[in-house]
């Protein structure tokens, strides 16, 4: 669904990622894991139009998407939910849902999308006439995520829904994710979680100053002596 060949991005003549390439299958859920600064959420915006790359290509159902500007990559089926949620704080939860429907016309259908998204996250329905500010943290990811099913992606892409959130809070987020992924929303995850994403992933990507130092099933990579001394501590 999504081919990554040796893409390179810098900011300004900072190189960030240099020769990243991935394979995400259709139906997959991919993490892509590695430390603060390795490069991950450069990679992630690549992918959603938001970095240009300066060297490769990103494919989407076999053509080129890498030309396009974000907005033109949406109705492809992209969507992103950037690190740090990038809620409007001020606006009512439903408001910021309606906002993951920019590229969507029909009103009825947004409403249908909603109510499924709502089905997911069952507490947003007590939350809909809230400002999206004065939410918790796991709430405000959960918004967040919904608010990227609004555009109805077949590729989500999330990074760090993790962060900031209260650990008893991150097994539902991730649990909420294998259930999207089980409605045939393909995910690419990009996490410092290491072990969280391992445990939900079919496949992985390790990413190390901007390169890839390893690559393989999740389960291949919960075995490898690099994630489990880097990543996992044992
Ligand atoms: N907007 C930016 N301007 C300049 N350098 C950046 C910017 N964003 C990220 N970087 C740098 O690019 C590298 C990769 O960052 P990032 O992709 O955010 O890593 P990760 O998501 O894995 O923590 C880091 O060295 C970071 O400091
Ligand atoms: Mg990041």
């Amino acid at each position: 669904m999504l081919r990554v060949r040796e893409i390179a991005v810098s900011y300004g003549r900072v190189p960030a990622v240099h020769d990243v390439g991935l394979t995400l299958e259709s139906g997959a859920i991919h993490a892509v894991v590695g430390a603060n600064g390795a490069g991950k959420s450069t990679l992630l915006r690549a992918v959603a139009g938001l970095n240009r790359i300066a060297r490769g290509a990103i494919e989407l159902d076999g053509r080129p998407i890498h030309g396009l500007p974000a907005h033109a990559r949406v109705p492809l089926g992209l969507s992103l939910v950037p690190e740090g949620r990038h809620l409007f704080p001020r606006l009512t939860v439903e408001r910021n849902l309606q906002l993951g429907a920019f590229t969507r016309r029909d009103a009825a259908e947004v409403a249908e999308t909603m109510a499924q998204v709502v089905e997911i996250f069952p507490i947003l329905e007590q939350r809909r006439t809230q400002l999206a500010g004065t939410l918790s943290g796991g709430e405000q990811q959960m918004v967040a995520i919904a608010r990227g099913l609004m555009s109805r992606p077949r590729l989500l892409l999330l990074d760090e829904p993790s962060w900031g959130i209260a650990p008893m809070l991150v097994a539902k987020i991730f649990e909420t994710i294998q259930q999207i992924n089980a409605r045939g929303v393909s995910i690419l995850l990009v996490e410092q979680n290491v072990k969280r994403a391992l445990s939900i992933a079919h496949r992985a990507t390790v990413i190390q100053t901007g390169r890839v130092v390893a690559e393989g099933t999740a389960a291949e990579l919960l075995q490898s002596d690099l994630v489990r001394q880097a990543y996992l501590g044992m």
